[in-house]
């Protein structure tokens, strides 16, 4: 695959989506966006892929956040439509039947801390930088951060970071629950990511697909989220993979999931 701004590469089916644009801090322009659109929608298309994880190239930043440059001339529909463009990505990402995880290893501002808050987990470097700091040009959060940062680390902490634009460090990160683990340094962090990917890849990937379903179901409006596992779970039982799972228990071996 050929990209203006990302590197693309599969080794054992996992896709690493990295972001190229290290001279500014891997901060996302609109052919960056674009290029991410890109790569998640040519990964679903991808058979046996066991999961994405997406990091920033370089060693100072995951992504510094939306191009600043980029918000000079804004009006007010070019604005509105930039955000929804972001909004759609990003929840595509959440969306994705394959986990996807970031590895952030640097800073992780405003959209980027957003981009890393829509993928399943996340996993930082120790100098790894976490802020929604847009209150600092006079803007808010518009890739969906004034919405997921307090799915992670609840209300308080979540309105502290918005409205006083701090930046928290990978420490402080991990004890909000805002990340899942903090390595010493980018390859560390990426050995983490891909030892879980493969971990997960040996379980039923229906059922896998139908984790990420049901816990983005919790968050959507107007959804029953209880009524949603239900019917989740009773659809489980039209795969061969349920067979098999079962057999496999009983018969004390390792499934043998086919994925359908
Ligand atoms: N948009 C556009 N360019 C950005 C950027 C962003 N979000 N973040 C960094 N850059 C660019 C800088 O303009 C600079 O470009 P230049 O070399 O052409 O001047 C380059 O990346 C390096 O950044 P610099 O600021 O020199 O690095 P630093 O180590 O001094 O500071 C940060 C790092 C992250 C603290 C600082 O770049 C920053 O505050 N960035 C903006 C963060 C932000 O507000 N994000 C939310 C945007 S909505």
């Amino acid at each position: 695959m050929v990209f203006e701004n990302l590197l693309w590469e599969i080794t054992e089916d996992i896709l690493t989506i990295t972001i190229n644009r290290a001279d500014k801090l891997n901060a996302l322009n609109s052919a960056t966006i674009l290029d991410i659109k890109k790569a998640f929608e040519e990964a679903r298309k991808i058979e046996q892929l066991k999961g994405v994880i997406i990091t920033g190239a370089g060693e100072k930043a995951f992504v510094a956040g939306a191009d600043i440059a980029e918000f000079k001339e804004l009006n007010i529909q070019q604005a509105k439509t930039l955000a929804q463009r972001g909004h759609d990505i990003f929840f595509y990402i959440e969306h994705m039947p394959v986990p996807v995880i970031a590895v952030v290893n640097g800073f992780a501002l405003g959209g980027g801390c957003e981009l890393s808050m829509a993928c399943h987990m996340r996993i930082a470097t120790a100098n790894a930088k976490f802020g929604q700091p847009e209150v600092n040009l006079g803007i808010i959060a518009g890739y969906g951060g004034t919405q997921r940062l307090i799915q992670y680390i609840g209300k308080a902490k979540a309105l502290e970071l918005h409205l006083t634009a701090d930046i928290i460090d990978a420490a402080t990160a991990l004890q909000l629950g805002l990340v899942n683990y903090v390595e010493v340094d980018k390859t560390a962090a990426l050995d983490k990511a891909k030892s879980i990917l493969q971990k997960i890849s040996t379980k039923g990937p229906v059922a896998v697909a139908k984790v990420i379903e049901c816990t983005n179901a919790y968050f959507k409006e107007g959804v029953d989220g209880f009524a949603y596992e239900v019917n989740a779970f009773a659809e489980l039982f039209h795969t061969e993979d349920v067979k098999e799972g079962v057999a496999a228990f009983l018969e004390k071996r390792k499934p043998a999931f086919k994925g359908k």
